[in-house]
């Protein structure tokens, strides 16, 4: 089972749409995927009208087990979601004994996916420290310009220092070029150097596409929405990158 954390801490660089998108096209090459929301702002259950009794707070705070959070979407395809209750999440990890590992006690006794995958908060604070402590790979979505380059650069710093901290050896598995645009020198500029900064780890770009844009209003997927659009073809690309990794680094 592999578990990914789509994690950047620069916000709205397309966190919420890749891991979604990423979520729903391995669902469709026979990958069992459970997808889950650690972001406050809810946006996976509304993207996706899962429409859960229960989210990962419930969860968190003993509310309810675990597997009762699950929303059974599609074929192979389940989701956990998350609503702004969560917000209070970080209070009450922060008196808890062992705050950091929370997540990793209850995803960890989760079996039967081929992935696990996290849609994170724009943050550094302890929800992402608990994300980074159960998962083995971070994808990384970035926007191919000067800030979000520099963010790009931060988020390594900060997967080593977590790794030091929880003696976890969580690894930057694939860094996602977003909303790309070809006509723009600075997209093109950025994305050699972060060819160069992230060699061998770097998708191809997602171009920017308004059928992506449009698809969570409809609580689609771009795959089920728009499946001949440029959206469809880059995620589709994504999630062939994505199945062929040969990633040793697993649960
Ligand atoms: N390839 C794309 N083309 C056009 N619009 C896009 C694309 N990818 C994402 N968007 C849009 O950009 C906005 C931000 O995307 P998204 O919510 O996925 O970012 P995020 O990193 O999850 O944000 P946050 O940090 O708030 O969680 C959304 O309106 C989304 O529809
Ligand atoms: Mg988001």
């Amino acid at each position: 089972m592999r578990t990914i954390c789509v994690m950047n801490h620069k916000g709205g660089v397309g966190k919420t749409t890749t891991a979604i998108n990423l979520a729903a096209g391995l669902s469709r090459k026979d990958k069992k995927i459970l997808l889950v929301d650690l972001d406050p702002q809810g946006n996976i259950d509304l993207s996706l009208q899962a429409r859960a009794q229960y989210n990962i707070y419930d969860a968190m705070t003993g509310k309810v087990p675990l597997q009762q959070c699950i929303v059974h979407l599609a074929q192979n395809f389940d989701v956990i979601s998350s609503t702004e209750s969560l917000t209070k999440a970080e209070y009450y990890l922060y008196n808890q004994k062992e705050s950091k590992m929370l997540l990793k006690e209850l995803l960890g006794t989760i079996t039967g996916y081929d992935f696990i995958i996290l849609d994170c908060p724009p943050s550094l604070g302890i929800l992402n420290q608990n994300a980074l402590a159960f998962c083995k790979e971070v994808f990384v979505p970035t926007s191919a310009d000067f800030l979000g380059f520099d963010a790009l650069k931060k988020m390594k710093v900060i997967v080593t220092k977590i790794n030091e901290s929880y003696n976890n050896n969580c690894c930057i598995t694939k860094v996602i070029p977003t909303m790309y645009d070809r006509r723009s020198k600075i997209c093109r500029q950025t994305m050699e150097e972060i060819r160069t900064e992230f060699n061998g780890q770097v998708s191809l770009p997602i171009r920017v596409n308004s059928k992506v844009k449009e698809a969570p209003k409809y609580g689609k997927s771009i795959f089920a929405y728009a499946k001949s659009s440029p959206g469809a073809e880059d995620y589709g690309k994504l999630v062939e990158e994505v199945v062929a990794m040969n990633i040793t680094n697993v649960r």
